[in-house]
């Protein structure tokens, strides 16, 4: 109790003289009495805050600058516009996760005792840190593996950086409970519930196995596809701590003029990153969810790969169909279509009508093909459609908030490389390909023995592990939904154990005072 207490008081000043604290005042309005409780904090502090930048630059700035913790809430909150309003949660997106590398000697004394001294001797290169977030390192390595030399990539996690974001963490929570329980008009923000679903989302990110595991779980899925190749996964040197990994060796696909100078034609490769991330949705349910420049690159033969497996989507049975017939239905503008694959699976109430449904979808795809190639996004158009449906009652499927997102970044990517890139020329293809292939009586076959070698692709130790991670992912993907649903075991106990604080805090009140009665 007192560590966190007195973690508390840390972070209070590490947020007031940070101008975190200045910055939210700006947006919120704190009470007095928070606002008097930091400026105490901040006194001797000399604040670094550019006057002139909106209030949501500034927060970054100061999330940034506050370190691990502070970053993953940023990133995590961007991702709520349900809680921080629409206009936050933009600027936060822009949140950098960068902090400055620890030194090569640290990595070396992680990894030795992470891998053993044995492997560790048969190590014969590291690399200074090529790249530094707020998680985790990477450097280049060579190991020695059957008397080759392996050219490898090795993330390791900060030091000690799991106890720090956890007692971060208990500070937090105590924090937002005192809120909470002192002014009940902050209920509304739910301080507790998201701090909770940031240590159950974070602390997955912290065990690299995670995404040891999707990537090889990728890697299965993808293996006989041409111009995709997942990176290998070295199992003997990775741990929580330690994921070690093929080095790509490519070229960012951010570089253009390297990739033309490499002979690489954009144009095709910009239809392979569209085709390719389509597919693993549709056809596998299992897709890479972060696919910004800074994690792909491209091979001298124009094979795309893909690094940084954290954050991965995963679609069911029907969350696969209900996409793939969607986006199809649209592509074709059968907007009845669209809405009969709606009633069928029962997403939409049987009371709504139909032909309004269909109107409604109408509007949304109607506008989307009257635009000029280059501005047609399935991203945007499913965007659009999750607000129809929100309309008609319909739960928004959780899972595809997640893929809706990575769509719109996809496209980006890939407008980028080639600007009049016709996405749904180019998305035809593979829904039409896959609808056909579900039709067949070939498909139901098919579909019985991938689910049962699904669990195979995953790595052996692990068993529950992947649905631990989805259970996270699920959590992080699920946007405007779900705070306030008290159906979470963690979550309760959590809430237990602050009110069992509380009584300790009280209880050591008396005892101070009684104590001090008797000595006077
Ligand atoms: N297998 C790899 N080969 C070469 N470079 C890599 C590899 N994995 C990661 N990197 C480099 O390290 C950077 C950070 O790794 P990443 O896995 O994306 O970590 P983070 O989760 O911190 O973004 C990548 O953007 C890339 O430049
Ligand atoms: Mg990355």
């Amino acid at each position: 109790m007192f560590r966190s207490i007195f973690q508390l008081f840390k972070i209070a000043r590490k947020l007031a003289s940070s101008g975190a604290v200045e910055t939210i005042n700006e947006i919120y309005n704190i009470p007095y009495s928070i606002k008097l409780f930091f400026d105490l904090f901040s006194i001797g502090s000399t604040k670094k805050i550019n006057k002139s930048k909106k209030p949501g630059e500034k927060l970054c700035d100061a999330l940034e600058g506050m370190g691990t913790t502070f970053i993953k809430l940023g990133q995590f909150l961007a991702t709520r516009p349900d809680i921080i309003g629409e206009t936050l949660a933009d600027d936060l997106v822009k949140l950098q996760d960068k902090l400055p590398p620890f030194e090569l000697y640290e990595s070396k004394k992680i990894l030795k005792k992470e891998i053993g001294e044995n492997l560790y001797q048969n190590i014969v290169e590291l690399s200074e840190p090529i790249a530094a977030a707020s998680i985790a390192q990477v450097h280049i390595a060579k190991i020695k593996i059957d008397g080759d030399q392996k050219e490898v990539a090795v993330k390791i996690l900060r030091p000690d950086i799991e106890k720090q974001f956890n007692e971060e963490l208990d500070a937090l929570m105590l924090f937002a409970y005192i809120v909470e329980s002192l002014f009940s008009k902050t209920k509304r923000l739910k301080l507790i519930e998201v701090v909770h679903l940031l240590r159950e989302i974070t602390n997955i990110e912290m065990d690299l196995r995670f995404e040891a595991a999707a990537a090889n779980e990728l890697y299965e899925n993808t293996k006989n596809d041409d111009g995709f190749n997942v990176p290998k996964i070295y199992w003997n040197y990775t741990t929580r701590k330690v994921l070690t990994l093929d080095k790509v060796d490519g070229i960012s696909i951010r570089e253009q003029e390297l990739l033309k100078e490499s002979g690489i034609d954009l144009k095709i490769l910009s239809e392979n990153l569209i085709q390719h991330f389509l597919k693993q949705a549709v056809r596998d349910g299992f897709f890479h969810g972060d696919m910004h420049q800074g994690n792909l690159f491209v091979d001298q033969k124009g094979n795309i790969i893909p690094v940084d497996f954290g954050i991965m989507g995963r679609l069911d049975k029907n969350n696969r169909k209900y996409l793939a017939e969607i986006l199809y239905g649209f592509i074709q503008r059968d907007y009845i279509k669209v809405a009969e694959v709606h009633f069928e699976a029962g997403l939409i109430p049987q009371s709504a009508s139909k032909e309004e449904f269909a109107q409604a979808l109408r509007s949304v795809g109607e506008p989307i093909f009257g635009q000029s190639i280059k501005d047609i996004s399935g991203g945007n158009l499913l965007a659009q459609l999750f607000e129809i449906t929100e309309k008609f009652n319909m739960p928004t499927q959780t899972a595809l908030l997640l893929l809706q997102k990575t769509m719109v970044t996809v496209e980006g990517v890939a407008r980028k490389l080639y600007p009049d890139t016709n996405i749904w020329e180019i998305s035809r293809p593979v829904l039409e390909d896959w609808i056909k292939g579900v039709k067949s009586p070939k498909a139901t076959m098919d579909t019985v023995i991938n689910t049962s070698s699904e669990i195979l692709k995953r790595i052996p130790d692990f068993p529950n592990f992947m649905d631990k991670a989805n259970y996270a992912l699920q959590l992080l993907a699920e946007g405007k939904l779900n705070l306030g649903q008290k159906n979470n075991k963690g979550l309760e106990i959590e809430e237990m154990k602050l009110k069992n604080l509380r009584n300790n805090i009280i209880i050591s009140f008396l005892g101070i005072v009684i104590a001090v009665l008797l000595v006077f």
